[in-house]
């Protein structure tokens, strides 16, 4: 989130006005960045929170790539995300998390529109990109598909059948999994008797497989679900998601993503999508929460900082949100970001 400069020029090149960022440390709270829109389209990602500023230039080129797309909201919010879900360093698509087995690596993804359409596809498997997959769903009389039954929806739907394994998860894997051997991974896991709970058809691993020296590999850092908010030429919303879940999860956990109003929501005033921890954004609803602020006469920024403060520090959070006459970007650590508004 420390890129105010570049933000600076983005805006200058293009028709926002921009808002100052908050002044404080994003350890004191959240940082926030947001734009006011003339009319016409306008584009904005997340590489997802824990990703690091540098990584904005891909979530600027996604953002790009969704205000390009032919067709409405919906098209361009998916356009956008499929272009972060075929890049290994994020946590989607291609670069998804491998969940605690080495091996399964399982997948969410959402997309709403401004009319109320919503589908999602949870714990999807072997597929390269779950968001077209949940764009499937919304062709069928269902809004949520599962686990196998989904994987296989996506097969018979065309979608190849490939694990999507990159170096960089599997990098990630490995240091996340010394982390829990070593009783330092947090996310809850340092109290949880994970092996007693161990569902995965393998056994638990060891710290043999960590790696053959047996140390934890170079800093990777994991970040979370990446996410676009559009509004569209013709002033309509939608909001799109893909996820590999947290790092540390037993088989066939479900985060945000999927679960109605909570990872992401659109509607007549605007579109929202979350990323951070999975199970506290569905505590709060977080999606509805903060687009419910919007539909109150909010700004897109006055909503993002609501959802923030309703939050707390505690849990990771990030937030991007369009709305009739502005967009915005919080969250309560780094995140890479990126914002397309062509004329
Ligand atoms: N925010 C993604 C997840 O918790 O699965």
């Amino acid at each position: 989130m420390q890129r105010w400069p570049a933000l600076m020029v983005t805006i200058l090149g293009g028709s926002l006005l921009a808002t100052a960022p908050d002044a404080r440390p994003a350890a004191m709270g959240p940082t926030t960045l947001a734009g006011a829109t003339g009319a016409g389209v306008v584009v904005v990602t997340h590489g997802g929170v824990g990703s690091p500023p540098e990584w904005s230039s891909d979530c600027e080129d996604a953002a790009r790539a969704g205000a390009a797309a032919p067709g409405g909201a919906l098209d361009a919010a998916c356009a956008a995300v499929v272009h972060l879900e075929n890049i290994c360093r994020f946590n989607a698509g291609t670069g998804a998390h491998v969940r605690l087995d080495g091996r399964t690596v399982q997948m969410d993804a959402a997309v709403m529109t401004a009319d109320g359409e919503f589908a999602a596809v949870a714990a999807l498997e072997r597929v390269r990109n779950p968001v077209l997959v949940a764009r499937e769903v919304l062709a069928t009389p269902h809004r949520l598909l599962a686990g196998e039954g989904a994987t296989r929806f996506a097969h018979r739907r065309g979608f190849a059948d490939e694990v999507p394994l990159c170096d960089e998860a599997l990098a990630n894997y490995r240091r996340r999994l010394a982390l829990l051997l070593e009783g330092r991974a947090g996310g809850g896991y340092d109290a949880f008797d994970w092996r007693a709970a161990w569902n995965y058809p393998t056994p638990p691993p060891e710290a043999a497989a960590v790696d053959p020296a047996g140390s934890v590999p170079p800093r990777v850092e994991p970040s979370d679900t990446v996410g676009a908010v559009v509004r569209a030429a013709d002033g309509t919303f939608a909001a799109a998601l893909s996820t590999g879940g947290t790092g540390l999860t037993l088989y066939g956990r479900v985060g945000d993503v999927p679960i109605y109003g909570c990872g992401l929501y659109a509607g007549p005033a605007g579109a929202v999508a979350c990323t951070g921890h999975g199970e506290e954004i569905i505590r709060h609803a977080m999606a509805r929460l903060v687009y419910e602020r919007m539909a109150a006469g909010d700004s897109a920024r006055e909503a993002v900082l609501a959802g923030c403060r309703v939050f707390g520090d505690e849990w990771s959070l990030g937030l991007i949100a369009v709305s009739r006459s502005d967009w915005a970007v919080a969250a309560n650590r780094d995140m890479a970001w990126g914002q397309a508004s062509p004329r």
